[in-house]
């Protein structure tokens, strides 16, 4: 493995996507004058330019990729060099038509677009080998190489026979015999009893629902699967140079048949792309929330190899509109900035757009970039520039670490299992709990680390597990020690209730933490869509209630009307100093932040920065005795805020209170307290 993960000089990374392959040679240089201008210093290349490369088969063509990376080198730029394995050439489609994708309804996909590939097919497999082989064979040791980008948001699915052939051997290696496979999808279940292997086949469209476990072995199948290909490039691009780190840009979604946490010790650097799909405050809560999963994913990384830190890098970002449900939004000046230092507040070794230069055609012609079809007069390229002179100036503060106290449940598996139809209803989403107590912390600005179970949770004060659907008994376990320790936890509905086979734990929900939250709930009551449903303290719950019986622990919060009228809603289990919550309805956001925040407290732990208000937030990063505040001003107004030190933005000494702009940013160098 890299040792060496882009230091970029000490620099924070800066640039996107550039396809120079869309372009002729004059508009090369004028790009590169224009990256000079705006402080560029990183750019990925290469990334679906594979028919650019291997016009036929066996046959290429990078006279061109020589020129444009010497290109970026003379001029102090540069590269993610991108493995173009994400868009197979028409050519390949041709030459293998068993190696292209089939969707669960049994219809073969065409070239056309992109990602048309099965990543199990071995013609698919042999070909990104190859194409990579020839990339590293010629630019392992080009100088303007920092980091291999392989591939591009690995994520796409397949079940034709090479898929089905996979999954029979991945399942074989993991249950040995059909016995345990059986009783791990309780087959017995509608007559699904399987006696020959040769009878198992990836989850196609059925007559009625599937079968949970099926399916969620299939995500965890298709997730190694995706990761085998990877590796395989990573392996041969490693050994043409050690020198160079090696990653892949993961891709956000609750469609994403990728277990991120698991592939973090995989590659050498964390990289996410992050498109928020909200407008309003959304965008920013969203941003916030993806920042500290990248830090999690890398931080677990760190962990699992038993070395690294928990920087990573945002390898893709919108630089201008915002992507939301049909229509594009077109950011308010400032946006791009304070969107670009959230991520690197929360540890981000750079800031990377998608894209560089706006295409003049091809089925993303209108998406936003650096570059766009108006030109460099522009407020989108002078908004970049400064961002990249701004980013120059706070290199220092990116030494320190963000230090949580709460940390925050996340789990691949739990997202995959709860959008199984045959839930009680389709409110349960693991990315959806997860985010509105992000959310709640978020508001109430207390800093929190995105964990995977089974992490060391070791100086956090408060554990919170919003909807962990699945547990092993390891995660109970994990859990226990926790609190076994002095450490508080809140446990949302639908955490605990069913084991790592997605098989119901029995004898009362949340099975698994029933004991550790003195609690038994005995049914659920879903509700209706847009339904709301008062609590006592004023608050109200949505989406989901449930009847709780104490069993030890002490109501704090109750359902007033309604089936469940004066039945404990929230509740509160003590172990010694410590309390176990839990969360029988989803509060609204109010609510949600008084208890988050509320909870935080009676573990010790306060926000951030205490005197920020209402609409600025504040990310510490600390370092030894020093200290870093990022401020990000969302609101329209200029804010005020108690601070001493020096704020590097403007490189003014601070001795009462920092003032940020309206839509603005500060970071201070803080006084040593
Ligand atoms: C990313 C993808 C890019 C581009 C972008 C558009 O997910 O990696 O290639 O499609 O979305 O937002």
């Amino acid at each position: 493995m890299s040792t060496n993960p882009v230091r970029n000089g000490g620099r924070l990374c800066y640039g996107g996507d550039w396809n120079p392959e869309q372009w002729p040679p004059e508009v090369w240089r004028e790009d590169v004058a224009l990256m000079r201008r705006a402080g560029v210093n990183l750019v990925t290349v290469g990334v679906f330019a594979w028919s650019r490369l291997e016009p036929a088969p066996g046959r290429h063509t990078a006279d061109w990729l020589d020129r444009v990376l010497d290109l970026l080198h003379d001029n102090g730029i540069r590269a993610a060099l991108a493995t173009p394995t994400a868009a197979p050439p028409p050519w390949f489609t041709l030459a293998h038509p068993d190696a292209l994708p089939v969707t669960t309804d049994g219809v073969r996909l065409h070239h056309g677009s992109r990602d048309t590939y099965c990543a199990a097919a071995p013609a698919y497999r042999a070909a990104a080998r190859d194409i990579a082989g020839f990339l590293a064979d010629r630019y392992a040791h080009h100088p303007a190489l920092a980091l291999w980008h392989v591939h591009n948001e690995y994520g796409t699915t397949c079940h034709c026979p090479h898929a089905d052939a996979a999954f029979r051997r991945w399942l074989t290696d993991r249950y040995g015999d059909l016995d345990a496979l059986n009783a791990a999808w309780v087959t017995s279940f509608w007559s699904q009893h399987y006696s020959d292997w040769a009878q198992l086949a990836t989850p196609r469209a059925t007559q009625y629902l599937g079968n949970p476990g099926q399916l969620l072995d299939f995500r965890r199948f298709w997730s190694d699967t995706l990761l085998a290909a990877y590796a395989e490039q990573r392996d041969l691009l490693r050994a043409a140079n050690p020198a160079v780190p090696v990653t892949t840009n993961y891709v956000l979604g609750d469609w994403v048949p990728v277990d991120h946490a698991r592939w973090a010790s995989e590659v050498d650097l964390v990289a996410i792309d992050h498109y928020p799909s909200a407008v309003d405050g959304g965008a920013e809560e969203q941003t916030a929330l993806a920042a500290d999963l990248a830090r999690g994913w890398a931080r677990h990384g760190a962990y699992r190899r038993g070395a690294g830190d928990d920087s990573w890098l945002l390898m893709e970002s919108a630089p201008n509109q915002l992507h939301t449900a049909g229509r594009m939004h077109t950011k308010e000046p400032g946006r791009l900035a304070r969107h670009s230092l959230a991520h690197v507040a929360r540890g981000s070794r750079g800031v990377m757009f998608f894209q560089w230069r706006a295409p003049a055609g091809g089925a993303e012609r209108f998406h936003s970039a650096v570059v766009p079809h108006a030109g460099p007069d522009s407020r989108v390229f002078r908004e970049a520039a400064q961002l990249g002179d701004l980013l120059g100036r706070i290199t220092e503060a990116t030494a320190g670490r963000v230090a949580a106290a709460v940390a925050l449940g996340w789990d691949a598996a739990s997202a995959w299992a709860l959008r199984h139809p045959g839930m009680p209803s389709r409110a349960p989403d693991h990315h959806a709990e997860v985010a509105a107590a992000h959310r709640a912390l978020w508001r109430a600005g207390v800093a929190c680390d995105l964990v995977p179970p089974g992490d060391p949770l070791d100086g956090y004060r408060l554990l919170v597990l919003p909807a962990l659907y699945l547990a092993a008994d390891a995660t109970v376990d994990w859990v226990r020690r926790h609190v076994d320790a002095g450490g508080h936890l809140l446990v949302t509905w639908l955490s605990g209730v069913a084991d790592e086979h997605a098989r119901i734990r029995l004898g009362g929900y949340p099975g698994a933490f029933r004991d550790l939250l003195g609690i038994r709930v005995e049914e659920f009551h879903p509700l209706a869509d847009g339904d709301r449903v008062a609590l006592t303290d004023g608050g109200y719950g949505e989406l989901w209630t449930e009847t709780v019986h104490l069993a030890g622990s002490e109501p704090v919060v109750g359902y007033r009307g309604g089936v469940l009228d004066g039945r404990p809603a929230i509740t509160r289990h003590r172990h010694g100093d410590a309390l176990a919550w839990y969360l029988s309805t989803r509060p609204d956001d109010d609510t949600y932040q008084r208890l988050l925040a509320g909870a935080a407290r009676d573990a010790g732990v306060g926000p951030v920065c205490p005197a920020a208000p209402p609409g600025v937030e504040a990310v510490r990063r600390h370092d030894g005795d020093s200290s870093w505040l990022f401020l990000l001003n969302h609101t329209d107004r200029p804010q005020r805020i108690p601070a001493t030190g020096t704020e590097l933005v403007t490189g003014e000494r601070v001795d009462e209170a920092v003032t940020v702009p309206a839509g603005g940013v500060a970071v201070l160098r803080e006084r040593p307290r």
